[in-house]
């Protein structure tokens, strides 16, 4: 399979908002704001309402919500920040991806999570006035919300719900965590990687006639930075489940094509 870095573009950037989009001369940490008038209000507020943090918030209570966000805009592998930097913001994902990564001393990434358009990040050094526990960079061109921590921490003291929202997206993510290590410790190589693919199915995953397009298309060197393994290998068992009818490379993104059988790795 050819290596790529080409990641697909988001699937849908905010409609008529027209900005410069930053990039990488703008440095890894530039992104553009993008307008804060009446129409990007409104813009704000329709990308709000799908947010699961804000489930079943009327109107008026999104409109409170939508004035303390400021939007801004990344281009794809881009660094909103890294780890050990001072948190001073709440991000939403409002279109995009991006990875959540750690780099270890000798210089090797584990990206520990692929967060998607309307999760969350930013909320750990908020809540315990620490730096940054990790690096966040886009996968794809990516609109963020962003909300200044004073903000975020008022709006959570006179809105309870979203504390109790945070608190099941946190619990979902330590989960995951739990199951990473497991399977890091435990599985064998074949068993992860189809797990791992079988995650990005039920995230990224789109109809296609074969079976199921994985839309976000992440490099194996990646792959393997999420499994705790090399490239070579990830290159080599994506090979073999292709020779075994599991997934189908012969377009840009990899279509599982026998997820039942994915799944038998993993149990
Ligand atoms: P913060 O520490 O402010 O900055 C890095 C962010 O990455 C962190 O907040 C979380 O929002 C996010 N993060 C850290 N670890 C994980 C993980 N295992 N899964 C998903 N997101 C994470």
């Amino acid at each position: 399979m050819t290596e790529t870095y080409d990641f697909r573009p988001a699937a849908s950037v905010t409609p008529g908002l027209s900005v410069r989009v930053a990039t990488a001369d703008d440095g890894e940490y530039m992104a553009m704001p993008t307008g804060q008038d009446e129409a990007h209000l409104t813009m704000r507020l329709d990308a709000l309402r799908n947010v699961p943090l804000f489930r079943d918030f009327d109107h008026d209570e999104l409109v409170e919500i939508a004035a303390l966000v400021t939007t801004r805009r990344y281009t794809k592998h881009q660094t909103i920040f890294r780890e050990g930097d001072p948190g001073q913001s709440f991000y939403l994902i409002l279109t995009g991806s991006v990875a959540v990564a750690r780099i270890a001393s000798d210089g090797r990434e584990t990206i520990l999570s692929i967060l998607k358009e309307r999760d969350f990040f930013g909320e750990m050094s908020i809540f315990d006035t620490s730096v940054r526990a990790a690096n966040v960079r886009t996968l794809v061109e990516t609109e963020v919300g962003v909300v200044e921590r004073d903000g975020f921490l008022a709006l959570i003291d006179r809105n309870p719900r979203i504390g109790r929202q945070l608190v099941i997206s946190l619990s979902e993510r330590l989960r995951a965590a739990n199951k990473l290590i497991a399977s890091t410790t435990s599985q064998d190589i074949r068993a992860r990687l189809a797990s791992l693919l079988l995650n990005l199915m039920q995230n990224f995953g789109e109809s296609a006639p074969n079976g199921t397009r994985i839309s976000l298309r992440l490099t194996n060197q990646e792959m393997a930075n999420m499994i705790g393994t090399t490239r070579e290998t990830v290159n080599r068992t994506l090979n073999r489940f292709w020779d075994e009818h599991l997934i189908d490379m012969r377009t840009t993104n990899v279509v599982i094509t026998d997820a039942d059988r994915l799944r038998a790795f993993t149990t």
